[in-house]
């Protein structure tokens, strides 16, 4: 298994509940690291950069707002098959589908607020890490 990195984004819905530390548990009683971490609140134009890939779906412009409704916790994971990993530990976008002891089956509000993002493939996290992290933020 080869050793990967992925990018958390922890969302407003869930920095508003001070959730940060008990998704932080589960991301790390799960086997994965965070090597690195920063809170900050996302411009309008960072948020409709990163979600470009969306920007001809329905919901773009309400997930641009909700991103940019309060703080997010950006965050490097390290860890086996990272990316994988992660979107089970997260389980599925909508907490409707969720698997029991998911991050978005235990704390997310919706589809939309679904308190946590992780990138999709290896090519998307490598390219979301850069988005928001230098080689030097990063201590493994
Ligand atoms: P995320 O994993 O961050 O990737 C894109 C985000 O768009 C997704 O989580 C949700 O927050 C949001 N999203 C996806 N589908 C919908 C939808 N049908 N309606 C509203 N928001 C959605």
């Amino acid at each position: 298994m080869a050793l990967e990195r992925t990018l958390s984004i922890i969302k407003p819905d869930a920095t508003r509940r001070n959730l940060t530390g008990k998704i932080n548990a589960k991301i790390e009683e799960n086997g994965l690291r965070i090597i690195a971490q920063r809170r900050i609140q996302l411009t309008e134009c960072q948020a409709k950069a990163f979600y470009a890939v969306h920007a001809e779906r329905p919901f773009y412009g309400e997930l641009v707002e909700f991103m940019i409704s309060g703080p997010v916790v950006v965050q490097v994971l390290e860890g086996e098959n990272a990316v994988a990993k992660y979107r089970e530990v997260m389980g599925a976008t909508n907490p409707a589908n969720a698997d029991e002891g998911t991050i978005r089956k235990e704390f997310a509000e919706s589809i939309e607020a679904n308190s946590v993002h992780g990138s999709d493939s290896a090519e998307n996290a490598a390219n979301e890490v850069k988005f928001f992290f230098s080689d030097c933020d990063i201590v493994g």
